[in-house]
Protein backbone atom coordinates (compact mmCIF):
# COMPACT_ATOMS: atom_id res chain seq x y z
CA UNK A 1 0.00 0.00 0.00
CA UNK A 2 1.03 3.37 -0.52
CA UNK A 3 1.33 6.26 1.85
CA UNK A 4 -1.74 7.63 2.08
CA UNK A 5 -3.70 5.93 5.29
CA UNK A 6 -0.25 7.25 6.95
CA UNK A 7 -0.83 10.88 5.57
CA UNK A 8 -4.35 10.97 6.64
CA UNK A 9 -3.39 9.23 9.61
CA UNK A 10 -1.09 11.63 10.35
CA UNK A 11 -3.84 14.52 9.63
CA UNK A 12 -5.96 12.69 12.70
CA UNK A 13 -3.39 12.36 15.52
CA UNK A 14 -2.20 16.10 14.91
CA UNK A 15 -6.24 17.05 14.89
CA UNK A 16 -5.95 15.03 18.50
CA UNK A 17 -2.97 16.76 19.31
CA UNK A 18 -4.10 20.64 18.26
CA UNK A 19 -7.49 19.99 20.21
CA UNK A 20 -6.02 18.76 23.46
CA UNK A 21 -3.28 22.11 22.95
CA UNK A 22 -6.74 24.89 22.11
CA UNK A 23 -8.06 23.19 25.56
CA UNK A 24 -5.02 23.67 27.87
CA UNK A 25 -4.65 27.65 26.13
CA UNK A 26 -5.43 30.04 29.12
CA UNK A 27 -4.65 33.16 27.05
CA UNK A 28 -5.50 34.69 24.37
CA UNK A 29 -1.07 34.68 23.52
CA UNK A 30 -1.26 30.83 24.04
CA UNK A 31 -4.06 30.51 21.82
CA UNK A 32 -2.34 31.94 18.96
CA UNK A 33 0.28 30.45 19.36
CA UNK A 34 -1.23 27.10 18.83
CA UNK A 35 -3.05 28.57 15.62
CA UNK A 36 0.18 29.36 14.11
CA UNK A 37 1.77 26.36 15.06
CA UNK A 38 -1.00 24.30 13.34
CA UNK A 39 -2.64 26.37 10.67
CA UNK A 40 0.66 28.66 10.14
CA UNK A 41 0.83 28.97 6.06
CA UNK A 42 4.93 28.77 5.92
CA UNK A 43 5.28 26.86 8.94
CA UNK A 44 2.22 25.09 9.96
CA UNK A 45 1.92 21.65 10.80
CA UNK A 46 -1.12 21.44 8.27
CA UNK A 47 1.22 23.16 5.83
CA UNK A 48 4.00 20.73 6.35
CA UNK A 49 1.49 17.74 5.53
CA UNK A 50 0.07 19.14 2.96
CA UNK A 51 3.32 19.58 1.21
CA UNK A 52 4.24 16.30 0.82
CA UNK A 53 0.43 15.66 -1.40
CA UNK A 54 3.15 15.34 -4.71
CA UNK A 55 4.99 12.51 -3.48
CA UNK A 56 0.91 10.84 -3.61
CA UNK A 57 -0.97 9.26 -6.45
CA UNK A 58 -2.88 11.74 -8.12
CA UNK A 59 -5.91 9.72 -7.10
CA UNK A 60 -5.22 9.74 -3.99
CA UNK A 61 -4.39 13.34 -3.24
CA UNK A 62 -8.07 14.72 -2.95
CA UNK A 63 -8.80 12.79 -0.16
CA UNK A 64 -5.82 13.59 2.04
CA UNK A 65 -6.30 17.46 0.85
CA UNK A 66 -10.20 17.69 1.99
CA UNK A 67 -9.48 15.10 5.06
CA UNK A 68 -7.21 18.41 5.83
CA UNK A 69 -9.69 20.99 4.81
CA UNK A 70 -11.69 19.05 7.43
CA UNK A 71 -9.43 19.46 10.31
CA UNK A 72 -8.46 22.66 9.12
CA UNK A 73 -12.14 23.97 9.72
CA UNK A 74 -12.76 21.82 12.87
CA UNK A 75 -9.35 23.22 14.21
CA UNK A 76 -10.14 27.06 13.07
CA UNK A 77 -14.02 26.46 15.09
CA UNK A 78 -12.45 25.01 18.46
CA UNK A 79 -9.94 28.29 18.66
CA UNK A 80 -12.78 30.69 17.85
CA UNK A 81 -14.86 28.94 20.81
CA UNK A 82 -11.55 29.15 23.14
CA UNK A 83 -11.03 32.56 22.09
CA UNK A 84 -14.38 33.39 23.15
CA UNK A 85 -14.52 31.93 26.57
CA UNK A 86 -11.10 33.11 27.21
CA UNK A 87 -12.13 36.63 26.47
CA UNK A 88 -15.73 36.49 28.78
CA UNK A 89 -13.32 34.97 31.29
CA UNK A 90 -10.74 37.69 31.35
CA UNK A 91 -12.39 39.73 33.82
CA UNK A 92 -11.69 37.00 36.34
CA UNK A 93 -8.15 35.55 34.47
CA UNK A 94 -6.87 38.98 34.51
CA UNK A 95 -7.95 40.47 37.80
CA UNK A 96 -9.29 43.21 35.94
CA UNK A 97 -12.86 44.13 34.61
CA UNK A 98 -14.85 42.20 37.37
CA UNK A 99 -14.39 40.43 40.64
CA UNK A 100 -17.13 38.30 41.11
CA UNK A 101 -16.66 38.33 44.76
CA UNK A 102 -17.16 42.05 45.72
CA UNK A 103 -19.94 42.68 48.08
CA UNK A 104 -23.24 44.44 45.87
CA UNK A 105 -23.56 47.90 46.19
CA UNK A 106 -26.30 49.11 48.20
CA UNK A 107 -28.92 51.62 47.58
CA UNK A 108 -28.10 55.09 49.22
CA UNK A 109 -29.66 56.39 52.09
CA UNK A 110 -29.60 60.42 52.28
CA UNK A 111 -28.91 61.46 55.53
CA UNK A 112 -29.05 65.35 57.08
CA UNK A 113 -26.33 67.01 56.90
CA UNK A 114 -24.40 67.65 60.50
CA UNK A 115 -25.34 71.05 60.90
CA UNK A 116 -28.91 70.45 59.54
CA UNK A 117 -28.92 68.16 62.28
CA UNK A 118 -28.02 70.74 64.98
CA UNK A 119 -30.02 73.59 63.48
CA UNK A 120 -33.24 70.78 64.16
CA UNK A 121 -31.96 70.38 67.93
CA UNK A 122 -31.66 73.77 68.62
CA UNK A 123 -34.93 74.69 66.84
CA UNK A 124 -36.69 72.02 68.65
CA UNK A 125 -35.41 73.04 72.28
CA UNK A 126 -36.80 76.55 71.45
CA UNK A 127 -39.90 75.17 70.16
CA UNK A 128 -40.55 73.69 73.96
CA UNK A 129 -40.06 77.18 75.04
CA UNK A 130 -42.39 79.01 72.52
CA UNK A 131 -40.04 80.16 69.33
CA UNK A 132 -41.17 79.35 65.97
CA UNK A 133 -38.88 79.54 62.74
CA UNK A 134 -38.71 82.26 60.11
CA UNK A 135 -36.93 82.66 57.43
CA UNK A 136 -35.65 85.36 55.12
CA UNK A 137 -33.71 85.76 51.82
CA UNK A 138 -30.01 85.32 51.64
CA UNK A 139 -29.71 88.38 49.07
CA UNK A 140 -30.31 91.77 51.06
CA UNK A 141 -30.09 95.10 50.81
CA UNK A 142 -27.88 97.66 53.08
CA UNK A 143 -31.27 98.68 54.61
CA UNK A 144 -32.14 94.92 56.56
CA UNK A 145 -28.49 94.04 57.08
CA UNK A 146 -27.09 97.02 58.21
CA UNK A 147 -29.00 100.73 58.75
CA UNK A 148 -32.37 98.74 60.24
CA UNK A 149 -30.06 97.22 63.19
CA UNK A 150 -28.76 100.43 63.99
CA UNK A 151 -25.30 99.55 61.91
CA UNK A 152 -24.88 102.85 59.70
CA UNK A 153 -23.05 102.05 56.92
CA UNK A 154 -19.69 104.14 58.20
CA UNK A 155 -19.80 102.75 61.27
CA UNK A 156 -17.23 100.37 62.23
CA UNK A 157 -19.34 97.49 62.73
CA UNK A 158 -20.25 97.24 59.03
CA UNK A 159 -16.68 96.47 58.10
CA UNK A 160 -16.02 93.92 61.00
CA UNK A 161 -19.42 92.11 58.74
CA UNK A 162 -17.82 92.93 55.06
CA UNK A 163 -19.32 90.42 53.24
CA UNK A 164 -19.85 90.44 49.05
CA UNK A 165 -22.00 93.01 46.69
CA UNK A 166 -24.11 91.88 44.16
CA UNK A 167 -25.15 93.21 41.08
CA UNK A 168 -27.68 95.90 41.74
CA UNK A 169 -27.82 97.13 45.59
CA UNK A 170 -27.68 93.60 46.83
CA UNK A 171 -25.73 91.66 49.17
CA UNK A 172 -25.46 88.68 50.65
CA UNK A 173 -26.59 88.87 54.20
CA UNK A 174 -23.39 88.64 57.12
CA UNK A 175 -26.33 87.73 60.04
CA UNK A 176 -29.60 86.36 59.88
CA UNK A 177 -30.69 89.48 62.28
CA UNK A 178 -32.28 91.16 58.74
CA UNK A 179 -35.21 87.87 59.21
CA UNK A 180 -36.15 89.68 62.41
CA UNK A 181 -36.33 92.83 61.10
CA UNK A 182 -38.52 91.40 58.51
CA UNK A 183 -40.67 89.48 61.46
CA UNK A 184 -41.00 92.86 63.43
CA UNK A 185 -41.87 94.72 60.19
CA UNK A 186 -44.73 92.43 59.04
CA UNK A 187 -45.58 91.05 63.12
CA UNK A 188 -46.57 92.72 66.28
CA UNK A 189 -45.73 91.44 69.81
CA UNK A 190 -45.57 89.09 71.34
CA UNK A 191 -42.66 87.68 69.10
CA UNK A 192 -41.00 84.66 69.76
CA UNK A 193 -38.69 83.48 66.36
CA UNK A 194 -36.07 81.48 65.89
CA UNK A 195 -34.05 82.72 62.57
CA UNK A 196 -31.69 80.02 61.11
CA UNK A 197 -30.14 80.43 57.89
CA UNK A 198 -26.72 80.62 55.66
CA UNK A 199 -24.81 84.13 56.39
CA UNK A 200 -21.89 85.25 54.28
CA UNK A 201 -18.58 87.12 55.48
CA UNK A 202 -15.05 87.70 53.74
CA UNK A 203 -13.41 85.78 55.59
CA UNK A 204 -10.48 82.93 55.20
CA UNK A 205 -11.24 79.43 54.36
CA UNK A 206 -9.31 77.54 57.31
CA UNK A 207 -10.11 74.78 60.08
CA UNK A 208 -11.94 77.86 62.23
CA UNK A 209 -13.55 79.91 59.81
CA UNK A 210 -15.08 79.79 56.41
CA UNK A 211 -16.63 82.14 54.05
CA UNK A 212 -20.04 81.12 54.35
CA UNK A 213 -21.88 79.39 57.61
CA UNK A 214 -25.37 78.61 59.44
CA UNK A 215 -26.36 81.00 61.87
CA UNK A 216 -28.94 80.78 64.04
CA UNK A 217 -30.75 83.89 65.68
CA UNK A 218 -33.47 84.39 68.03
CA UNK A 219 -36.08 87.42 68.87
CA UNK A 220 -38.18 88.22 71.80
CA UNK A 221 -40.27 91.00 71.67
CA UNK A 222 -43.42 91.99 74.54
CA UNK A 223 -44.47 93.91 76.81
CA UNK A 224 -42.01 94.12 80.12
CA UNK A 225 -39.26 91.94 78.73
CA UNK A 226 -36.44 92.45 80.38
CA UNK A 227 -32.62 91.12 81.19
CA UNK A 228 -34.03 88.24 83.48
CA UNK A 229 -35.44 86.72 80.36
CA UNK A 230 -32.78 87.04 78.08
CA UNK A 231 -30.74 85.39 81.03
CA UNK A 232 -33.31 82.42 82.21
CA UNK A 233 -33.80 81.49 78.52
CA UNK A 234 -31.03 80.90 77.68
CA UNK A 235 -29.33 79.73 80.67
CA UNK A 236 -32.73 77.03 80.41
CA UNK A 237 -31.65 76.72 76.44
CA UNK A 238 -28.06 75.35 77.69
CA UNK A 239 -29.10 73.03 80.28
CA UNK A 240 -31.78 72.01 77.93
CA UNK A 241 -28.95 71.15 74.80
CA UNK A 242 -26.27 70.45 77.23
CA UNK A 243 -27.35 68.50 80.16
CA UNK A 244 -28.22 70.18 83.63
CA UNK A 245 -24.72 70.48 85.04
CA UNK A 246 -23.91 72.90 82.54
CA UNK A 247 -22.94 76.39 83.96
CA UNK A 248 -23.69 79.80 81.91
CA UNK A 249 -21.65 82.87 82.06
CA UNK A 250 -22.80 86.26 80.34
CA UNK A 251 -19.70 88.89 79.71
CA UNK A 252 -20.85 92.39 78.74
CA UNK A 253 -19.88 93.39 75.03
CA UNK A 254 -20.97 95.13 72.30
CA UNK A 255 -23.09 94.93 69.34
CA UNK A 256 -24.79 98.05 67.46
CA UNK A 257 -28.58 96.64 67.60
CA UNK A 258 -28.72 95.11 71.48
CA UNK A 259 -27.79 97.60 74.51
CA UNK A 260 -26.80 96.17 76.87
CA UNK A 261 -24.92 93.02 75.17
CA UNK A 262 -23.29 90.16 76.38
CA UNK A 263 -20.98 87.12 75.06
CA UNK A 264 -22.47 84.04 76.10
CA UNK A 265 -20.15 81.39 77.21
CA UNK A 266 -20.88 77.48 78.49
CA UNK A 267 -18.97 75.25 81.15
CA UNK A 268 -20.10 71.59 80.21
CA UNK A 269 -19.74 68.59 82.04
CA UNK A 270 -18.44 65.95 80.12
CA UNK A 271 -16.37 62.99 80.30
CA UNK A 272 -12.33 62.66 80.15
CA UNK A 273 -10.38 60.37 78.79
CA UNK A 274 -10.67 58.06 82.10
CA UNK A 275 -14.07 58.01 82.13
CA UNK A 276 -14.30 60.82 84.82
CA UNK A 277 -16.91 63.63 84.95
CA UNK A 278 -15.60 66.54 84.88
CA UNK A 279 -16.04 70.47 83.91
CA UNK A 280 -14.85 71.43 80.49
CA UNK A 281 -13.38 74.96 79.60
CA UNK A 282 -15.39 78.21 79.01
CA UNK A 283 -16.50 78.44 75.85
CA UNK A 284 -18.28 80.87 73.95
CA UNK A 285 -21.38 80.16 72.29
CA UNK A 286 -23.31 83.27 70.88
CA UNK A 287 -23.95 87.24 71.27
CA UNK A 288 -26.76 88.46 72.96
CA UNK A 289 -28.54 91.28 74.29
CA UNK A 290 -31.81 93.52 74.90
CA UNK A 291 -32.95 94.97 71.28
CA UNK A 292 -31.77 98.78 70.93
CA UNK A 293 -34.82 101.07 70.86
CA UNK A 294 -33.93 102.12 67.27
CA UNK A 295 -34.14 99.43 66.08
CA UNK A 296 -37.69 98.65 67.04
CA UNK A 297 -38.49 101.95 65.97
CA UNK A 298 -37.05 101.05 62.56
CA UNK A 299 -39.30 98.02 62.10
CA UNK A 300 -42.81 99.87 63.33
CA UNK A 301 -42.58 98.57 67.07
CA UNK A 302 -43.32 100.66 69.46
CA UNK A 303 -40.21 100.98 71.93
CA UNK A 304 -41.95 102.71 74.28
CA UNK A 305 -44.64 100.22 75.25
CA UNK A 306 -42.49 96.43 73.72
CA UNK A 307 -38.56 95.14 75.04
CA UNK A 308 -37.19 92.29 74.08
CA UNK A 309 -33.85 90.31 73.64
CA UNK A 310 -32.16 88.39 70.99
CA UNK A 311 -29.17 86.10 70.51
CA UNK A 312 -27.05 84.26 67.90
CA UNK A 313 -25.07 81.69 67.68
CA UNK A 314 -22.98 79.08 64.60
CA UNK A 315 -24.89 75.70 64.97
CA UNK A 316 -21.29 74.68 62.94
CA UNK A 317 -19.33 75.69 65.71
CA UNK A 318 -22.19 74.12 68.37
CA UNK A 319 -21.58 70.54 65.91
CA UNK A 320 -17.97 71.16 66.11
CA UNK A 321 -18.32 70.13 70.29
CA UNK A 322 -20.95 67.72 69.85
CA UNK A 323 -19.69 65.51 66.80
CA UNK A 324 -15.53 66.07 67.47
CA UNK A 325 -15.19 67.92 64.04
CA UNK A 326 -11.68 68.84 64.24
CA UNK A 327 -11.86 71.59 61.15
CA UNK A 328 -14.81 73.42 59.98
CA UNK A 329 -14.48 72.90 56.22
CA UNK A 330 -14.99 69.23 56.73
CA UNK A 331 -19.06 70.68 56.58
CA UNK A 332 -18.10 72.27 53.75
CA UNK A 333 -16.44 69.77 51.22
CA UNK A 334 -18.87 67.44 50.22
CA UNK A 335 -17.22 64.40 50.87
CA UNK A 336 -19.15 61.54 51.34
CA UNK A 337 -17.07 59.54 53.49
CA UNK A 338 -17.57 61.78 56.24
CA UNK A 339 -21.24 62.77 55.58
CA UNK A 340 -22.08 58.97 55.69
CA UNK A 341 -21.10 59.07 59.12
CA UNK A 342 -24.50 61.19 60.16
CA UNK A 343 -26.89 58.83 58.09
CA UNK A 344 -28.53 57.46 61.47
CA UNK A 345 -31.66 59.53 62.69
N1 LIG B 1 -26.02 89.27 64.58
C1 LIG B 1 -24.91 89.01 65.43
C2 LIG B 1 -23.74 88.49 64.62
O1 LIG B 1 -23.93 88.06 63.56
C3 LIG B 1 -25.23 88.01 66.50
C4 LIG B 1 -26.17 88.60 67.52
C5 LIG B 1 -27.52 88.46 67.34
C6 LIG B 1 -25.70 89.27 68.57
C7 LIG B 1 -28.38 89.00 68.26
C8 LIG B 1 -26.54 89.81 69.50
C9 LIG B 1 -27.89 89.66 69.34
O2 LIG B 1 -22.65 88.50 65.03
Amino acid sequence: MSQTPTLVEELQRLEKDALQEVERSDTPESLEEVRISFLGRKDGRISGILRRLGSLDPEERPRVGQTANQVKARLQSALDRRREQLEQGSGEAQGAQWDLTLPARRSWVGGRHPVTRVVDELVAIFGTLGFTRARGPEAETEWYNFEALNTPLDHPAADEQDTLYLKGGHLLRSHTSPVQVRVMENHQPPIRVLAPGMVYRRDSYDATHTPGFAQLEGLVVDEGITFVDLKATLAEFARLYWGPGTRVRFRPSFFPFTEPSAEVDVKRVVRDSEGELRESDWLEIMGAGMVDPAVLDAAGIDSERYTGFAFGMGPGRIGLLKYGIPDLRLYLDNDVRFLQQFTQP
